[in-house]
């Protein structure tokens, strides 16, 4: 089986938009995300025009602050105060990677914890970690919604991520470990990757590196989640080497056409979470 992200991400946007007429009809407003993207990065270019356009498609207010790269630090905290303030604004999401001179951590611990629609505020992340409501992130969540779509009861299954990012990996080890999965989480100096992932039921592969995980790797009937985007001379692979894996795998996610559209669509889910919150 071939899980369709493209698909799953039109149906939750096409939900969403239901919800915000509802939403509207309620509160006489809707969600509003704000997005501030800080320099030229071309890959960063694309994913803000993309949260623009799904935005505006599902009924939200949307809005994108651009910045040169050279902008001071403290421009950029007073926005996200100002915003924070602002009523009309449910969710607040500065684009990654920032400009060096410009410091993440202090950026994350700006914003409210309820306008942190990607979940990256400590708060958040130690509400997660608990077991408590909050912001999730986006692709982890993304990635979580796909697997549920083939598995409804992840309950004593061996989960193996590979990538221990603060993005991904840990995130995603948290929501698997809620549903009761043995997670396992491996990274860079794990001893034996192939090892690792040959004991799983379902891999998360989440690294940046291009086809690691191959048909040998990977047990009969697992399920295969590839978060990877890596540009190759032969186009854009994940980190799973899909024409190996999907000969063995019970279910994968192609790329592209997999996590990446559940990404965004997640980050509309999460705008309009705040707003109810906010509103309840
Ligand atoms: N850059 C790449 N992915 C992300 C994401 O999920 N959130 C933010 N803010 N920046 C990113």
């Amino acid at each position: 089986m071939i899980i369709d992200g493209k698909k799953t991400a039109e149906k939750l946007r096409e939900d969403l938009k239901k919800k915000i007429i509802d939403l509207k009809s309620t509160f006489n407003s809707v969600p509003g995300l704000t997005v501030i993207l800080v320099g030229d990065d071309p890959a960063s270019k694309i994913y803000v025009k993309n949260k623009e356009k799904f935005s505006k498609e599902v009924g939200m207010n949307s809005e994108v602050i651009r910045y040169p790269k050279n902008v001071e630090e403290s421009v950029i905290l007073d926005k996200i105060m100002e915003l924070n303030k602002d009523k009309k604004i449910s969710g607040i999401l500065v684009q990654l990677p920032l400009p060096k001179h410009i410091s993440k951590k202090k950026v994350i611990e700006t914003i409210l914890p309820a306008k942190d629609v990607d979940g990256f505020h400590p708060v958040n992340v130690g509400n997660l970690s608990s077991g408590y409501d909050s912001s999730i992130p986006c692709t982890p969540l993304g990635c979580f919604l796909l697997l549920k779509k083939v598995e409804k009861n992840l309950s004593g299954k061996h989960a193996v991520i590979i990538g221990r990012s603060n993005l991904n990996g840990k995130p995603m080890a948290q929501l698997l470990l809620k549903e009761n999965c043995t997670v396992t989480i491996t990274h860079s100096k794990t001893k034996d990757l192939k090892e690792e992932c040959l004991k799983a039921d379902i891999i998360v592969a989440a690294v940046g590196k291009p086809k690691l995980v191959k048909g040998d790797w990977v047990k009969k009937n697992a399920i295969v989640i590839d978060v990877g985007i890596n540009k190759t001379e032969s186009g854009i692979v994940g980190d799973v080497d899909f024409d190996e894996v999907s000969k063995v795998a019970r279910a994968i996610t192609p790329v592209p056409g997999g996590v990446g559209p559940m990404t965004i669509a997640c980050l509309l889910n999460n705008t309009v979470e705040c707003f109810k919150r906010a509103n309840s």
